[in-house]
């Protein structure tokens, strides 16, 4: 498994399997690797010749108020998750490198960064969709993957992807969660155990819409009421959003259908933990 730092050499790697029509696999990833970002890697074996891995906290994705600066890191252990994956390449530039003195471009991607977490954190979406921009431009991937975990970071990346011509198949990959149903997230390292606790009311809301929802029930207000109900029975939750949307446009709705999705972030303690479900899909 290679180490790469710098963007000159990453993009000299990718030329020759390009040259030989051998397929490039891509995860990018923020690092502080966990069974989310593995499943990405296993899939990305599969389907490819070179796994491309990527670790980068990309700063222009954080807020000023967000955690960029504790942001978990373990370079080590990493590496070994990346080796048992099956890895062939590593790429983890610096700020530095990707952001050299004189950078001024960015991406945007209109309607579909604004609502959610668009909403809670503003330019979120301009920061994701330059980085990834940028690292398909360094990596040169046939195929990258992507968690619905951040469901909304994938539907920007896919519009991105099509909107630019960018050449790279975009594949969802489905949320992997801990034996109790809580999302894998890095972020889930800053929990304190009673805060890990509290952080089941999100699954459990999204469980108890599921519910009603197989039972027949399609009013969005009725489901809201009763998701919102299961989070704030939970004294140390502080609702950021709640919301039904339309899977593949995230527009608003007022009746439900298998395609609708539910998306939450919650705050817990200083930790804001999102997660969703589409609810005609299987959880
Ligand atoms: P990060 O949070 O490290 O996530 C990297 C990839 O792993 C994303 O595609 C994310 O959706 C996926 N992932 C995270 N938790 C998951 C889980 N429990 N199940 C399945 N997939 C999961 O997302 C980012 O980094 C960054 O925004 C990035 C795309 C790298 C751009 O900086």
């Amino acid at each position: 498994m290679k180490i790469i730092n710098s963007i000159v050499h990453m993009q000299a790697l990718a030329i020759a399997p390009e040259r030989d029509g051998r397929k490039i696999a891509f995860v990018p990833t923020m690092g502080f690797l966990h069974e989310g970002h593995a499943s990405l890697l296993r899939e990305g074996r599969k389907r490819a010749d070179v796994l491309v891995l990527s670790i980068f906290v990309n700063p222009i994705q954080f807020g000023k108020n967000e955690d960029l600066d504790r942001y978990p890191k373990d370079m080590e252990r990493d590496c070994q998750i990346a080796e048992a994956c099956g890895v062939d390449i590593v790429f983890i530039p610096t700020a530095a490198e990707m952001y050299p003195s004189g950078f001024q471009t960015g991406v945007t991607v209109r309607e579909i960064s604004l609502p959610l977490c668009g909403a809670s954190r503003p330019g979120h979406f301009d920061g994701v969709a330059t980085v990834v921009a940028k690292l398909f431009n360094i990596v040169r991937p046939d195929l990258a993957l992507f968690g619905t975990k951040d469901y909304q970071q994938l539907a920007v990346i896919r519009r991105m992807t099509a909107d630019l011509n960018m050449p790279v198949e975009i594949v969802g990959m489905p949320i992997v969660r801990e034996a109790d149903g809580v999302a894998m997230s890095s972020r889930n390292a800053y929990l304190s155990p009673h805060e890990r606790q509290s952080a089941l009311c999100l699954i459990q809301a999204l469980r108890r819409a599921r519910e009603l929802f197989a039972g027949g029930e399609r009013s969005i207000a009725v489901l809201m009421k009763e998701a919102r109900a299961v989070v704030m029975q939970e004294a140390a939750a502080v609702i950021d959003y709640i919301e039904f949307r339309d899977g593949a446009t995230l527009q608003e709705l007022d009746v439900a259908d298998d395609s609708t999705l539910l998306a939450l972030a919650v705050k817990i303690g200083q930790t804001r933990l999102i997660d969703n479900t589409v609810l005609g899909e299987v959880l």
